[in-house]
């Protein structure tokens, strides 16, 4: 009999060396501890000794059931700590190793040449003034002097929505009829008597429906400008962007107006800067001409003024336009224009 559980012992502590996981574990415990276990039999065949042999063996059997019992609980927390041995040496980390860089976004170089324009017009007390995408034709077109037909229509091909006369504006200047009208307007139409002067700017994107090539893009940035008061003259007009180019150029920059036309402004001119490359040498980047072609302005027409709700024979005002793709394309040598939309990160890390 006590030969018997003796073996029953050996038996069970072998095959619980043999054991390797919780699952096994359990299946070890209920096979030689359970109900059904050879252990609990001995017990309760207990009642069948001989009362000389049945002390013997039950003391022997409570040693053992203690002895399995102890070492269930030994072999349990070995294998809990050969699982947190492995799961730490497949997680170890080497803190010796360098990091990781972690990619940084950065902002586009349309969005860094446009934050800089805005510091700038913001020093001289322009506030920015954002106006719509779509347009009508009345705005983009008419209200600014050019009339259905027109032949200066023609400088600006332009995307048509399916409803009539409803366009992607191709120019910002649509947004000059928008803020004159809010100010010399109350919200139900009546005419205010004396309209608060306009300093602002009207940045956005522009549509045109051109030929995409290395020198025209369908969308594009532009910056408007726009101050209307009393006794605004030509010469505020000069002076205004002179300074502007200083700022964005450098002390230095000399500029230079030359003549030409829009329908909305008159007189009209276009701004050079002198070539910030060369100096005004000639180069590659102003074509040997030792200037850069930077916006273009004017006098607000009076028949855009009157359209704005500004008495032309009051007030009057300089307005003008800049492209800032082209400005980022001079500033950083820029050669193609498809490259501000294209998504190439080549060309975007650059900035
Ligand atoms: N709207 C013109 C264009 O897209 C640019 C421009 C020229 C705006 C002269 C002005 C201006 O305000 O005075 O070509």
């Amino acid at each position: 009999m006590l030969e018997e559980i003796n073996q029953a012992e050996r038996e069970a502590l072998e095959a619980l060396e043999a054991v390797g996981s919780n699952d096994e574990l359990q299946a070890w415990r209920s096979l030689h501890l359970g109900k059904k276990s050879q252990l609990k039999q001995q017990l309760k065949n207990l009642g069948r000794l001989s009362p000389e042999e049945r002390p013997v063996v039950g003391k022997r059997t409570h040693e053992i059931r203690q002895r399995l019992e102890a070492s269930l609980d030994a072999r349990r927390d070995e294998l809990e700590a050969a699982r947190i041995e492995a799961s730490l040496a497949a997680e170890a980390l080497d803190v010796t190793m360098p990091g990781r860089p972690v990619r940084r976004g950065r902002l586009h170089v349309s969005t860094r040449t446009l934050r800089r324009i805005y510091a700038i017009w913001a020093e001289m007390g322009f506030q920015v003034y954002r106006s719509r995408d779509v347009e009508s034709d009345e705005y983009n077109f008419q209200l600014l002097n050019f009339p259905r037909h027109h032949p200066a229509r023609e400088m600006q091909d332009t995307f048509h929505t399916t409803t009539d006369d409803v366009l992607l504006r191709t120019h910002t200047s649509p947004g000059q009829i928008r803020v004159m009208r809010e100010n010399a307007f109350d919200a139900d139409g009546t005419p205010r008597a004396d309209p608060d002067p306009i300093r602002v700017i009207l940045p956005g994107m522009c549509y045109r429906y051109e030929q995409i090539t290395a020198r025209s893009e369908i969308q594009f940035n532009q910056v408007e400008g726009l101050a209307v008061g009393r006794r605004i003259r030509m010469s505020d007009l000069k002076g205004t962007l002179t300074d502007f180019a200083r700022r964005m150029f450098g002390q230095d920059t000399r500029t230079r107006f030359r003549c030409s036309h829009f329908p909305f402004t008159e007189p009209s001119a276009e701004m050079d800067i002198e070539c910030f490359l060369c100096g005004g040498e000639g180069c590659r980047v102003c074509k040997h001409a030792g200037w850069l072609e930077i916006l273009g302005c004017g006098m607000v027409h009076p028949v855009v003024l009157a359209n704005g709700g500004y008495d032309p024979t009051v007030y009057s005002g300089f307005a003008f336009g800049m492209g800032p793709e082209r400005i980022a394309m001079l500033r950083h040598g820029i050669e193609d224009i498809r490259q501000f939309w294209a998504n190439d990160l080549r060309f975007l890390e650059q900035f």
